[in-house]
């Protein structure tokens, strides 16, 4: 049987995703191919998150159903790559026995090694950590497409203390701009049309000298009919430059996601998050000034260790004084490993779900509202297909990352640049009519959002 054909299903954040197709490359390069369906497959791979509790244990449950195709197959490999790899490491390999191979976020061109080991019935172990692994001379394997991934760093060093990242991913550690710039050329080249630049706090980003704000701006002047986002921020570092950067280029968009975490000083104090409410609210102002209709999202724990009423009512507070455009919002679920981990997980579960349930509300409710704002106006928005309900609408979104929703319009492609008059809005989309095409040649696009 040819033993080529590798599934892999990828689980978390946006930097899981874009290491999903550096792996991909890495075996095309040794002759592998890819399947979509898991039941033809010779080697079922799990690029794995660890970040709550309940990633881990979706990836569990689905390792019992993988273990039916190794009944049914048993010389198919199964290997689990990613932030689980390094965290449980002995449990996957001993006692789930049908994982044949564990391979952490920095090893993986030592993968296809790993998968000759298994095939030879042998179980393979690759979960050290780098402090200069960057995979900076792979370009990462994408379908062609409008919007593509790119991881500009690895790892964190920033230790907040409900974190695992900085476990599992390791040191922190930046790709060279010059060939940052290069993918995005031949994304560019390719017909993409927008970039998002990843890592865990991009604003600490540094190649020699040469700072977050000096790799936007270089890759913002690629190719200027396409978007250009990035994720994530972290409220200490985030400079004036950065956002004199986003000011001073049109395709540059103006949406900034700005976790806050929690409203309560003492909290953050615990969480090790290193700014208060003050330098936060401070920062939302200065960004609100220098770049005109910026909008932000942000992420909230609810239930950390030692959290009262009082703190909970202050992240409601913070949440109606910045208005965000969106949020992502978790219950505390302790990591080990992790400082937070060696605390009392002391807020009892309903009293968390609770907690979560208001933030959630209030979240609506503030999306519902600034959504409401813009009807009547007019959004630039990247087509970007057909919306998911029906193909007598496109889809597409505005440079602050709404989605708006339009009747299909003879001559409209998904690629185009569109002007939306905007004429109804719930929480979460927008909808509205095209009202004419924008030139998509590539110096004519206006700012967006
Ligand atoms: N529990 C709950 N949420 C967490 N996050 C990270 N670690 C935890 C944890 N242990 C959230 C943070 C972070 C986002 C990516 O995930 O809000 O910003
Ligand atoms: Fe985790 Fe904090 Fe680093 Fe984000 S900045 S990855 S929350 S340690």
């Amino acid at each position: 049987m040819e033993k080529n054909k590798v599934y892999i299903e990828t689980y978390g954040c946006q930097m899981n995703l874009a290491d999903s197709e550096i792996v991909k490359s890495i075996l095309k390069d040794k002759g592998y191919g890819f399947t979509d369906d898991l039941n033809s497959a010779n080697v079922i791979l799990l690029n794995t998150c660890s970040v709550r509790d309940n990633a881990e244990q979706r990836i569990y449950g689905r390792l019992g159903n993988i273990k039916k195709q190794k009944d049914n197959n048993p010389g198919t490999v199964i290997g689990i790559l990613g932030c689980m790899a390094e965290r449980l490491r002995k449990d996957l390999i001993e006692e789930k026995q049908i994982v044949d191979l564990v391979v952490g976020p920095d090893e993986y061109r030592r993968l296809p090694e790993f998968i000759d080991t298994a095939y030879a019935g042998e179980k393979g172990i690759g979960v050290k950590l780098s402090k200069t692994e960057t995979y900076d001379d792979i370009i990462p394997y994408r379908e062609d497409g409008l919007s593509a991934w790119i991881s500009v760093m690895r790892g964190c060093d920033k230790f907040c203390t409900f974190c695992v990242v900085p476990f599992t991913r390791g040191r922190e550690r930046s790709r060279n701009l010059d060939s940052v710039v290069n993918e995005v050329k031949q994304l560019s080249g390719r017909g993409f049309k927008e970039v998002t630049l990843l890592g865990q706090n991009v604003n600490s980003y540094n190649d020699n000298g040469r700072d977050f704000a000096d790799l936007l701006a270089a890759v913002a002047v690629v190719d200027s009919s396409m978007r250009i986002r990035f994720t994530t921020s972290h409220p200490q570092d985030l400079s004036d430059k950065l956002l004199y950067t986003i000011a001073e280029h049109e395709n540059l968009c103006n949406y900034i996601h700005l976790p806050v975490q929690s409203g309560s000083d003492r909290i953050l104090e615990l969480m090790n998050r290193t700014y208060t409410i003050e330098h936060y609210l401070n920062l939302i102002e200065k960004a609100r000034k220098i770049i005109p209709g910026v909008s932000f999202s942000t992420d909230i724990i609810a239930g950390f260790p030692t959290e009262t009423e009082e703190d909970h009512k202050m992240t409601l507070e913070v949440m109606r004084k910045v208005r965000y455009d969106g949020a992502y919002m978790f219950k505390y679920s302790p990591r080990e490993g992790t400082k937070a981990y060696k605390m009392k997980d002391d807020v009892p579960e309903e009293v968390k779900g609770r907690r979560l349930s208001e933030i959630i509300d209030l979240q609506q409710k503030i999306s519902y509202e600034i959504n409401q704002t813009l009807i009547n106006t007019t959004e630039t928005v990247l087509v970007e297909g057909f919306s998911r309900k029906s193909d007598e609408f496109h889809s597409g979104r505005t440079g602050t990352n709404k989605v708006v929703i339009f009747p299909v319009m003879n001559g409209v492609k998904a690629g185009d640049y569109v002007s939306v008059k905007i004429n109804r809005a719930t929480s979460a989309t927008l909808f509205g009519e095209v009202e004419k095409i924008l030139a998509i040649e590539k110096t004519s696009i206006t700012k967006t959002g």
